[in-house]
């Protein structure tokens, strides 16, 4: 099957295609013929080699960890999905990713796709959805009537973490540059936050919730905006305990943790419409399609999801 890989660590030239073996199932694993893949900030950091420790792969690697398509084949212990369902995922992570034609997934990382949206729009989700997802419910317990904070809202993960947030009775900021200020307000922000002209910890007080998508100081001057008892959850950077404690708050960081049951919560959302993928940008499905996906998500300004149409 036909595959985007790197043999090197390194820049986007890095990304070639090649003809690699059909992935081979094991009894609990469903075969997916990938029609479309979605890009996340994971898929060039180890591009770079920055994860190499974490994740020590072997080359050739296939990057990617959103897969949305349609069952091919099941393994014998396969017992709730089809060949010919509609389904998406975040596979494990393995150096078998989603820049192909096929790939193997885990049933249970496995939902089926709401039917009123297309495979791009699928293939954006699960990642950035499941982050939003866990970081709010499991690690924050969001309840109606929260006040969250969601740092970078117009991306990935901060665009599904508003909508959730809001599909929960949750009362939402959010910062974006000046451009998206519209984008959010579609989605339902309640108050918008220019971080070019202002600084959130002026602005805001007595939140519950912050979802920080940045890390470094702007995670910092997230513990200003939280109420005692309220928690800061970052997807970057190790909050400082100690500091956590004075302020009585429940601070963490916090890495996914790919679930399709949880997915399967989200297809509800999607089905009522009260989540919409946001689809920012699409390539096609070439090195060169990979590689200019990559270059637009390093500069951290893409809006919503860069998707990879695939079939
Ligand atoms: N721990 C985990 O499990 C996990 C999971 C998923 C992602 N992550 C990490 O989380 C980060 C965010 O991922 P993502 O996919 O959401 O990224 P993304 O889609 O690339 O985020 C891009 C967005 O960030 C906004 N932005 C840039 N600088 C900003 C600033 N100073 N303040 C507010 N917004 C700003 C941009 O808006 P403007 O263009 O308006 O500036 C843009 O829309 C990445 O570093 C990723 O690796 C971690």
């Amino acid at each position: 099957m036909k595959a985007i890989v790197i043999e090197n660590y390194g820049s986007a030239e890095e990304l070639v295609e090649k003809e690699v073996p059909m992935p081979e199932l094991n009894d609990k694993q469903v075969l997916v013929e990938l029609h479309a893949t979605s890009i996340n900030p994971i898929d060039w950091k180890l591009r770079e080699g920055y994860l190499k420790e974490m994740l020590p792969f072997e080359f050739p690697i296939i990057l990617g960890w959103d897969a949305a398509g349609i069952v091919k084949d099941v393994g014998a212990d396969v017992s709730d999905f089809q060949i010919g369902d509609r389904v998406f995922a975040r596979p494990a992570t393995t150096a078998k990713g989603t820049y192909a034609e096929y790939t193997a997934v885990d049933e249970d990382l496995l939902a089926h796709i709401p039917e009123n949206i297309t495979f791009e729009e699928a293939a954006a989700v699960p990642l950035a959805g499941l982050t939003a997802w866990q970081c709010l419910v499991d690690f924050a317990e969001i309840k109606e009537g929260d006040k969250v904070l969601v740092q970078a809202g117009s991306g990935g993960v901060g665009s599904f973490a508003i909508q959730i947030a809001k599909s929960f009775g949750a009362y939402v900021a959010s910062t974006a540059s000046g451009k998206n200020e519209d984008f959010l307000n579609q989605i339902g922000v309640d108050h918008f936050i220019n971080y070019k002209e202002e600084n959130f910890e002026e602005v805001l007080e007595d939140y519950d919730i912050v979802l920080d998508t940045m890390g470094g100081e702007i995670m910092e001057r997230s513990f200003q905006v939280l109420k005692k008892g309220g928690k800061l959850v970052s997807i970057i950077d190790q909050p400082d305990e100690q500091k956590a404690q004075e302020k009585g708050i429940k601070a963490g960081s916090f890495w996914l943790n790919p679930n399709g049951r949880q997915l399967a919560e989200l297809a509800d959302l999607l089905n009522r419409g009260q989540v919409i993928s946001t689809v920012g940008h699409t390539y096609p499905f070439s090195a060169e399609g990979l590689r200019e996906a990559h270059q637009l998500s390093e500069t951290h300004h893409a809006r919503g999801k860069i998707v990879i149409k695939i079939k």
